[in-house]
């Protein structure tokens, strides 16, 4: 049984920063924010909405994109570093919300390459037949965990939720392969250690460099696909220079990859979905599209997927 994207949703707080915003509370400029991420500005959900409402909010327009009841659903998975307590966990909570009691419920902690491992796991309970529909969230608020006197990542992050319902697709359709990957030597380079966020920039470019452009090849390659093949990349959206080296390591053109990290800034495991729906609502992804996405964030953890669009 192939199992493929049913139907997307996401959730974007109201609040925009910008740049000129982060000028005033800290010593940054517009011109190196641009220069060195690509960011120009990111949403930051208000005191009163945590992570659980925007999961449920983009949990609720995937569903409704899905056509799919809630009491149609066997499993929710949410790919999340910032829940709102470690337990209960962000997945019952929108269980709860959203009426779907028949679906066992748990979060995926694999940092910004969450969505990655939630849609693999996914994927693996369909394709055995064991469940039919996984609704996949993935949502951050790491302005919770983001120190405002830190420029070296305050500038970096912003608030979100992307999510998608997966179930059964024909032959040819829905995931052809994955890669996912870790290496816990390197956790010392992006942590949450206290309240905070703290982070090796340097290492951490090197790394998602290098692993973001060779898992690109190899899901491409598990799939006895090439780089012509390809019509979208949806890459992670941490900072346009990482993104921009595994366009080139593909030879892709400019229009072959998403790029939403200019509105949203870094979303972690929410950005993949987030720039998947930005791509649907624009009419960009067409039926039989050829799309790697590919994450890499903390632990270290990376994954990609090659997924062929369409039911
Ligand atoms: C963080 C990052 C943008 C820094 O860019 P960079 O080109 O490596 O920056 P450099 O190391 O050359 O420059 C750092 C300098 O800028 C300064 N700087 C850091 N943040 C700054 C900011 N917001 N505004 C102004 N200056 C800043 C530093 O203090 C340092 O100054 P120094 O050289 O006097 O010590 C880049 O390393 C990066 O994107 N890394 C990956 C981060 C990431 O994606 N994390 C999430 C993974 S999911």
């Amino acid at each position: 049984m192939n199992a493929g994207i049913l139907g997307l949703g996401r959730y974007l707080p109201d609040k925009i920063v910008t740049n000129a915003d982060l000028e005033k509370i800290m010593d940054t400029s517009d011109e190196w924010i641009r220069t060195r991420t690509g960011i120009e500005e990111r949403r930051i959900a208000n005191d009163d909405i945590d992570t659980s409402d925007m999961a449920y909010e983009a949990a609720k327009a995937a569903l409704k994109n899905a056509e799919i009841s809630a009491e149609e659903i066997d499993l929710i998975l949410v790919a999340t570093v910032t829940p709102d307590q470690s337990f209960p966990s962000v997945a019952c909570m929108i269980q709860e919300k959203l009426g779907a009691m028949k679906a066992a419920a748990m979060d995926v902690s694999a940092a910004c390459a969450g969505f990655m491992y939630a849609m693999i796991t996914a994927q693996q309970f369909i394709q055995s037949g064991a469940y039919k529909h996984v609704l996949i969230v993935g949502v951050e608020k790491l302005s919770k965990v983001t120190n405002w006197e830190d420029r070296n990542t305050a500038v970096l992050f912003g608030d979100g939720a992307g999510a998608a319902v997966l179930g059964p697709v024909s032959d040819g359709k829905g995931v052809l392969s994955f890669e996912l990957g870790a290496d816990g030597t390197g956790g010392k380079h992006l942590l949450q250690e206290g309240d905070f966020i703290h982070m090796n920039g340097r290492e951490v470019f090197k790394f998602a460099v290098r692993q973001m452009g060779e898992s690109s090849l190899g899901v491409l390659d598990k799939a006895g696909l090439t780089k012509e093949d390809v019509d979208l990349l949806v890459p992670h959206q941490a900072n346009i220079r990482i993104m921009e080296a595994s366009r080139e390591r593909l030879g892709l053109p400019l229009e072959k990859m998403t790029k939403t990290v200019h509105k949203y800034g870094n979303t972690s495991s929410a950005s993949i979905p987030m720039a998947l729906v930005e791509e649907m609502e624009a009419g960009r992804i067409k039926d039989n599209d050829l799309i790697v996405m590919v994450g890499f964030g903390g632990g270290l953890t990376w994954g990609a997927i090659a997924l062929r669009w369409g039911k």
